[in-house]
């Protein structure tokens, strides 16, 4: 059954290869960060051995292999097109640090090595049990002793009321050969149920839900969503179940907000901290309850790690990392800091600085000149933890780097080294995918490192474009 079910998923991604990017949530830097602010000290992502499960054709890979041309990398799909599709892309950009094989993970033994980071993204929960099975394996067998891994899923029970709406597309596309085909029919049922679903209905509230997110996404998203063989979403308590059976546990998520029961107010976070009696675990299955969450990353570590996790935050775990944050017109809204003049200094310096990050240090200085009353560290100290706590603000555990606006007007910046990932599509040092003009594009391809530069004046407004995306260093 799961063979049968296996050389149906390979089929459908020969067929319909999925549209394959970076991921900025399951890049090794974002994930070092993450570790290291609760408490751990994984490899440094610049060295490390990466491994990538389902990789598709290396989108989301790519990128990180040519930041960081120390590192070893390694992608393995089902899919033979996928693979082939991406080992032109990677003999074309000649990168030499990243290995991509058409395999199925059922079959990765020992021979395959240990990685720092295992990244496993849209494959979980859409892959027979069998191969659920071998994701965890892998991660137990094949991560290091402080090895992180990062696995995404669709969760219960915000997938509930999507499970009606699959199941009446598949019920409407079955039997149908093509993916076009497939997929018409089963718009076509979308459409049916939208018009006669009676208003208040249960199934009118699911279409409410759902509908927006099939609107916004391309075909590749809705046919394998919505119309594959496979799509097992799962509570988050049983996946960790399943991990702790393998000696694997709980890190964290790679959007860290959404384990802070203080986003939710006094009123939820009271009764809910006494339920769950210090648990994360029990907290989160809570939380996701409350929020109806229908998909989560999930950072696991060797179970062995798990006694030097602290996920109550510490000034000094704080004060070793680098900040971002971009123009963000609700945060005084949303946040009412306790020392309000430091924390204007620090946000103004941020915003400037932005994409690049600044250091504790540098935060320190920068709300220490903005004051003319002494400024205390413990003032920045607590408006960071405030922005950690609410994910309004990016950190890691290096810092990043982008070309200044002098910089650029000197003719001095260069192309960041993943940025020309395809013609419409760049990564920027944040790992995001931006999505490029020709024009964007030709002028970012000029700033090549070796290239002659553009004549900075003639171009400028695209240049400071480029450099606000943090793709030029
Ligand atoms: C939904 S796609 C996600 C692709 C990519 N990780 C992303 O998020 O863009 C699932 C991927 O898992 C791959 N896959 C499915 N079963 C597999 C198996 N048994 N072994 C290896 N790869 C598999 C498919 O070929 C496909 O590329």
């Amino acid at each position: 059954m799961s063979q049968h079910l296996t050389a149906l998923l390979q089929k459908s991604y020969d067929e319909a290869p999925y549209a394959s990017h970076p991921f900025p949530q399951s890049a090794p830097e974002h994930l070092e960060g993450i570790a290291t602010l609760f408490g751990l000290t994984p490899t440094p992502p610049a060295n490390a051995r990466v491994l990538e499960l389902g990789c598709a054709s290396g989108g989301n890979i790519i990128p990180f292999a040519l930041r960081h041309p120390q590192a070893q990398v390694v992608g393995i799909d089902l899919s033979p097109v996928q693979i082939a599709q991406g080992i032109e892309r990677v003999r074309q950009l000649g990168i030499t640090n990243l290995t991509l094989r058409p395999m199925n993970l059922e079959d990765v033994d020992a021979s395959l090595g240990s990685f720092d980071y295992i990244i496993c993204h849209g494959v979980y929960s859409w892959v027979p049990d069998s191969v659920r099975q071998a994701i965890l394996r892998i991660c137990r067998e094949h991560l290091t002793p402080r090895g992180i891994a990062y696995i995404s899923y669709n969760t219960y029970p915000g997938w509930k009321a999507r499970e009606i709406v699959r199941d009446a597309m598949l019920f409407r596309s079955e039997g149908r050969a093509t993916p076009a085909e497939k997929l018409a029919y089963g718009r076509g049922m979308l459409d049916f149920l939208a018009q006669m679903s009676p208003v208040g209905s249960l199934l009118r509230k699911a279409l409410d839900e759902v509908l927006p997110a099939i609107e916004t996404s391309g075909p590749a998203y809705l046919l394998h969503e919505f119309l594959e063989p496979c799509n097992q979403p799962l509570y988050f308590r049983d996946f960790i179940a399943s991990a702790r059976s393998g000696a694997l546990d709980y890190l964290a998520d790679a959007e860290p907000y959404t384990m802070f029961v203080s986003n939710h107010g006094a009123q939820v976070a009271e009764p809910l901290l006494k339920e769950a009696g210090g648990d994360q675990v029990v907290m989160e299955q809570y939380l996701d309850f409350l929020t109806n969450r229908s998909f989560r990353q999930t950072l696991l570590v060797h179970a062995t790690q798990k006694q030097n996790i602290q996920y109550r935050l510490d000034a000094r775990r704080m004060e070793a990392l680098h900040y971002a944050l971009g123009k963000d017109p609700q945060l005084d809204t949303d946040i009412r800091p306790a020392a309000p003049s430091a924390a204007a200094a620090v946000r103004a310096a941020l915003e400037t600085a932005f994409p690049a990050t600044l250091s504790f240090a540098e935060l320190c200085a920068a709300a220490q000149a903005g004051n003319k009353a002494e400024v205390s560290p413990s003032d920045v100290t607590a408006y960071l933890e405030e922005l950690i706590i609410t994910g309004r603000v990016r950190y890691t555990a290096r810092a990043r780097a982008c070309a200044s606006a002098a910089q650029v007007a000197a003719g001095q910046a260069v192309m960041h080294p993943a940025a020309a990932l395809q013609p419409d599509l760049a990564c920027n040092i944040w790992h995001q995918p931006v999505n490029l003009s020709a024009a964007e594009h030709a002028l970012l391809l000029r700033l090549r490192k070796g290239v002659q530069p553009p004549g900075a004046a003639q171009n400028a407004a695209l240049l400071e474009r480029l450099r606000r995306f943090g793709l030029l260093v």
